[in-house]
């Protein structure tokens, strides 16, 4: 496991040239990761949380299943969008389920917001999918409002079409109570200005 939080580092994933790139920010418990790091053997998947018992569950499942391509980092969403990671360096970047922050006096303390979208942008290689998902109606509301602003951010539903079975901790969660979770992805066609 990587430990970014409290540093300046910058990590470079080590990825071989052209070889596919995926980040699971904020991973969770990481059954996402795992599956995907399992479907695709020759992609590198880098899984990243703050939560370190969390991490440190994933990377005992990561070992029993001999998962070499799926790396770990402790680290936070904010830091890895703005200078932990290099610029251009992500084909697909997944944010599952982040906390809505339903209250109204709460929502200050949502991750998904215009700047953190612009940040993003500079870690997505060109022609990167950006994944979302949520099983809260009014952020999913509020995300197609951001993402109106961010017109080289084009829908692109078959970017996640080979994963749409794959269901990360939360959305199972939400599912077997009934509740739907939405998802959207967009593909970046060009860096704004
Ligand atoms: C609601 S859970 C979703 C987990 C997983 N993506 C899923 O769908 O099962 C949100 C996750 O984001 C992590 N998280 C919250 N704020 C974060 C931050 N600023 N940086 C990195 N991870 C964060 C939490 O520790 C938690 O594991």
């Amino acid at each position: 496991m990587h430990i970014l939080t409290n540093t300046y580092y910058v990590f470079q994933p080590p990825a071989g040239a052209g070889q596919y790139v995926e980040l699971d920010m904020g991973c969770g418990k990481g059954s996402f990761s795992l599956q995907l790091a399992q479907r695709y053997p020759q992609r590198l998947l880098l899984a990243s949380d703050l939560m370190m018992g969390r991490l440190a569950s994933l990377q005992r499942k990561r070992e029993r299943l001999g998962l070499s391509n799926l790396l770990l980092l402790r680290a936070s969403n904010l830091a890895l969008a703005s200078f932990q990671l290099p610029p251009q360096c992500i084909d697909r970047l997944h944010l599952l389920c982040p906390d809505p922050w339903p209250k109204r006096h709460h929502r200050i303390k949502r991750l998904v917001c215009t700047d953190f979208i612009s940040r993003l942008q500079r870690i997505l290689k060109p022609g990167a999918i950006l994944h979302l998902s949520t099983d809260h109606q009014p952020y999913f509301e509020d995300w197609l409002k951001i993402l109106s602003r961010f017109p080289n951010l084009v829908d692109c539903p078959e970017g996640i079409e080979d994963i749409s079975d794959l269901k990360s901790d939360f959305e199972r969660q939400w599912q077997a109570r009934g509740m739907p979770v939405r998802h959207l992805s967009r593909k970046l066609v060009s860096t704004q200005s």
